[in-house]
């Protein structure tokens, strides 16, 4: 099964025991770089992307991932797999689908998971770029849906085709990718992100009776002048009885406070009025607030929960970095966490198993008026829990350094402010009518902050030294606390 890599438009070609070879060269530089994660899936060595085949299979979680393991600045892909019995100490299985058929050998790109009695189905995209002189748009890409099966959860048997370009309606472009695949009434339906001719994002939806064979059902959604020219990494499902729909759209301008990544991932509540041909929605809400989240995708776990987990990085980034790549590595994937809709939103909550991680435990309520520093709430690793009550006017808090959070009542408006520690990352804001209560999951080079309990989330990357004060906070108000260090 483990041939040689051929990827054949960059001329390289590596054998598996080259690739294990320079992870286990590499890998103790990874480990060891001050920036290393404590609590996040990141890469053993080199450069991660989207979480793919998240499942809870026989007992156990599985996350694979996009995977590039020689070169921390990304590359050809392959899909390397972690696996959990609670959801937040993994097992690191090492590289799960080599790119090594004639119809993935560009790259073992995004997919997801089913499981069916006791098999596992892994679906992704085969991605081939012919050599030539081709646009890659139009003309010399293949996009294979291909699936691989699994008893153990652990090898993957032979590659399947499913679909190829030819199954593909005409009007659209060769960028149709990322299948998300679930079960329903003992049918079996299929999402994949698409551009259209036109230049428009859109959801194309393809049935199966038996999982092998798939023909197209309909394209829901897609064609809004307003969402961009490409979707990428749809993800479909019911929760609390109303249909969502996440697309990653790449094209949205920015507009005030919205939009300021290159390319967002959002959320649409909609509904399929049964016949799943017209995905009837309003509005598309950005998931998160903050610099760096991309491609999430969810699964159901045993106990019925709707669980998702994004990329914590965006491609094609140039105006902040990550000095991780100084050590061979960049990327990690969030926590997980549970979703839930309230008042027609959606809101995102740390999954309770994070309690598990949590040590020394600092508790106290305190009544502020004006600046207060916390020398005790110092820390780099730590989840911080703050409830806010009786606030009058603005409220800011300022950690790790350079790190800013602040509500601004009179425009109702939260704010994430960055200094050198964000490494060109500098503000992002959200509307919000009243500030109630901060969640703050912080590793080494991550925040994860979940406001009003998760109401809104800004995630990013972060680089702040341990050689702060301490927490510091400033409104007038009274404020219970509770920190863990993690
Ligand atoms: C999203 C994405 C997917 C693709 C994968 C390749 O980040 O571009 O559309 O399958 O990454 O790594």
């Amino acid at each position: 099964m483990r041939k040689n890599i051929q990827a054949v438009n960059e001329k390289i070609q590596i054998t598996n025991e080259e690739i294990d070879e320079a992870i286990n060269k590499t890998k103790d530089i990874v480990k060891k770089s001050k920036w290393a994660l404590k609590y996040h899936i990141m890469p053993e060595t080199g450069w991660l992307n989207d979480p793919n085949g998240l499942c809870y299979f026989k007992g156990e979680y599985h996350v694979f991932y996009q995977y590039c393991p020689f070169d921390a600045k990304g590359g050809l892909k392959f899909w390397a797999h972690y696996k959990s019995v609670d959801l937040v100490t993994w097992d690191n299985l090492g590289i799960a689908l080599y790119p090594d058929s004639e119809s993935d050998r560009d790259g073992v790109y995004s997919g997801s998971a089913l499981v069916e009695g006791e098999e596992l189905y892994l679906f992704y995209t085969g991605n081939v770029r012919e050599e030539g002189n081709y646009d890659y748009v139009l003309t010399g890409r293949q996009q294979n849906v291909i699936c691989v099966k699994s008893v153990d959860g652990i090898n993957f048997g032979e590659k399947k085709i499913l679909l190829t370009n030819l199954d593909f309606p005409e009007n659209f472009t060769l960028h149709v990718r990322d299948p998300k695949v679930w079960k329903e009434n003992n049918n079996y339906y299929m999402v994949l992100g698409g551009r259209g001719k036109d230049n428009k994002g859109y959801v194309l939806l393809y049935e199966s009776e038996d999982l092998m064979k798939w023909k197209l059902h309909s394209i829901p959604a897609g064609g809004v002048e307003s969402l961009g020219y490409m979707w990428e990494c749809p993800d479909f499902f019911n929760l609390e009885e109303k249909d969502i729909l996440f697309i990653s759209p790449q094209g949205i301008p920015a507009k005030g406070e919205l939009y300021n990544n290159i390319y967002q991932s959002g959320y649409i509540i909609g509904s399929f009025h049964g016949d799943k041909d017209n995905f009837n929605f309003k509005e598309f809400i950005e998931l998160d607030r903050g610099f760096d989240f991309y491609a999430p995708q969810t699964f159901k776990d045993n106990s019925g929960r709707r669980i998702m987990i994004a990329w914590m990085g965006l491609p094609d980034v140039t105006e902040y970095i990550n000095p991780t790549i100084e050590n061979s590595w960049q990327h990690t994937l969030t926590i997980p966490r549970e979703l839930f809709i309230e008042n027609e939103k959606l809101v995102q909550r740390p999954v309770s198993e994070m309690k598990k991680l949590r040590k020394k435990h600092i508790a106290f309520k305190t009544c502020i008026n004006g600046d207060k520093v916390y020398s005790e709430l110092k820390g780099q690793v730590f989840e911080l829990k703050m409830d806010i009550e009786k606030l009058a006017g603005d409220f800011q808090l300022i950690m790790r350094e350079d790190c800013k959070l602040t509500y601004i009542l009179e425009e109702k408006m939260f704010k994430l402010s960055l200094g050198k520690s964000g490494y060109g990352r500098k503000n992002r804001s959200v509307k919000l009518d009243k500030l109630t209560s901060l969640w703050i999951f912080s590793d080494t080079s991550s925040l994860e902050i979940f406001i009003n309990s998760g109401q809104e989330v800004f995630t990013t990357r972060f680089y702040g030294s341990d050689e702060e004060q301490g927490v510091k906070v400033n409104c007038n108000g009274i404020v219970s606390i509770d920190k863990w260090d993690l």
